[in-house]
């Protein structure tokens, strides 16, 4: 099938690079013109494993291409996949100008039947919003194939892709969500995703839209559940690890997602709360759950920075070693990681920070200021007070303690991510500090 997907972010590439994979005539568009020149020379500008080898391959055999103008795009295509950005605007709801610029620039182009598919998070309610936008701009008449036949139609297509396997998640969804408001949409969607023989849940548009919203938040909801649980285990002397383990044992809890540490991050979860809470607000219900799990994942960075401090005693003119900035391990994402926050805190106290990250320390320089970045873990721990993890690279856990212990000043870790969960680290000599280990 004929397909454009208008936004080349990390949604938009992924799912245009993935459609490609799986069959279909791909046409990727974005604005950004330095980024579009930059994907016709087959890079890819963000780091996901596997992404860059499919994307070349597709070039070459020219199922992919990519452009500049929706309008080429809109009329070579049958589906339109939107995946632009939707950023939060101050008071938390999603700022959707790019969904209704691209809906306006697809109506005013279009000429034939024409299926447009809202991929980006967006509040429910944004696909009648796109069909009465797109309608308002209709400027030519659409050929019907049969009388009564309708001109476009809008549908809900969530995505489900985690930064670090979003390749491997599309390809092996759990699930595919399609809301739709026609038996002709359902029909190409259905088609679209059938290589990968999905199981399918067809709904309605506002349904669809709001299983994203609700998967998402209810992640976060497992995420900071089980961080108020290690914040108990620390006060009462219980391990979290296996508090979790013995949990996600049960079929109906499951082991997924209740790894404690310092809060999620990301591009998603915390906007995406941020944007349930304020439809739910806007809709007459008062989400408070979802509010507490805001505050709690904000307070786990607070009580990881107190126990720095506690442990440091004097911060100002510490030494303090960062192993790992990225939101979690497998990409080179920084937005809203908790490093930044951690980071921000000890410096304002005079904390002297050194940092190291396999694939954030360019995304990093944009938003930390005063940092010696390190070349790998060894020299990070030169004359360091404490080292700080703050990100789950799975190279750290082949770290030489023994090495780096020599080069330390003091010998404190602070793991944030419960990485070395076994004793090998107090073994040889050092004072280590996981989340919710009992140990404060
Ligand atoms: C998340 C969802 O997992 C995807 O299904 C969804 O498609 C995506 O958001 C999106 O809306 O686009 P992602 O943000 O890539 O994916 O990352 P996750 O793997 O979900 O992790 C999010 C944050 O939670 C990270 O900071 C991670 O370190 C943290 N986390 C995750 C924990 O602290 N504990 C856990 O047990 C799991």
């Amino acid at each position: 099938m004929n397909i454009a997907v208008v936004g080349s972010g990390y949604v938009g590439l992924v799912t245009g690079v993935c459609l490609a994979h799986i069959g279909h005539d791909v046409i990727c568009v974005d604005i950004d013109e330095a980024k579009i020149k930059t994907l016709k020379q087959a890079k890819v500008p963000i780091y996901e494993p596997g992404l860059e080898d499919l994307l070349k391959k597709y070039l070459k055999n020219k199922r992919l291409r990519f452009t500049t103008s929706i309008k080429e795009a809109t009329k070579e295509s049958t589906a339109i996949f939107i995946a632009v950005g939707t950023p939060s605007k101050k008071n938390g709801e999603a700022d959707l100008t790019y969904v209704e610029n691209v809906a306006r620039e697809i109506a005013v182009t279009m000429d034939s039947y024409k299926l447009i598919i809202e991929k980006s998070t967006v509040p429910a309610d944004t696909g009648r919003r796109i069909e009465r936008t797109i309608r308002l701009n209709l400027k030519n008449k659409i050929k019907q194939e049969k009388k009564g036949d309708r001109e476009f139609d809008v549908a809900s297509n969530p995505e489900f892709l985690r930064e670090g396997s979003a390749v491997h998640d599309f390809m092996n969804p759990d699930r595919v969500v399609i809301g739709v408001e026609s038996k002709k949409a359902e029909k190409i969607l259905r088609e679209i995703y059938k290589p990968l023989k999905p199981k399918m849940v067809v709904t309605n548009i506002k349904s669809a839209e709001l299983i994203k919203h609700a998967s998402n938040s209810f992640l976060a909801t497992k995420i900071s559940f089980i961080n108020a649980i290690a914040q108990i285990c620390d006060h009462i002397g219980g391990d979290v690890l296996k508090v979790a383990e013995g949990m996600g044992y049960d079929k109906r809890i499951g082991r997924a997602f209740l790894n404690a540490g310092v809060g999620y991050g990301g591009s998603c979860f915390p906007k995406d709360v941020d944007a349930f809470i304020r439809l739910s607000e806007k809709s007459g219900y008062n989400f408070r759950l979802l509010k507490e799990v805001r505050n709690v994942n904000e307070e786990q960075k607070s009580s990881f920075i107190r126990l720095i401090e506690d442990k440091l005693w004097i911060v100002k003119n510490k030494v303090i070693g960062v192993l790992g900035l990225a939101f979690k391990a497998d990409t080179d994402d920084m937005r809203n990681a908790p490093s930044i926050d951690i980071i921000q805190a000890l410096q304002a106290e005079g904390a002297k920070i050194r940092a190291y990250d396999p694939q954030a320390v360019n995304n990093a320089k944009k938003v930390l200021e005063d940092i010696i970045y390190c070349k790998d873990p060894y020299e990070l721990a030169k004359d360091c007070d404490c080292l700080l993890i703050l990100t789950e690279w799975d190279e750290f856990k082949d770290i030489d303690f023994t090495k780096i212990k020599k080069s330390m000043k003091q010998d404190i870790i602070f793991d944030g991510r419960n990485l070395y969960s076994d004793n090998r680290l107090g073994d040889i000599g050092f004072e280590y500090h996981g989340i919710g280990r009992g140990q404060v």
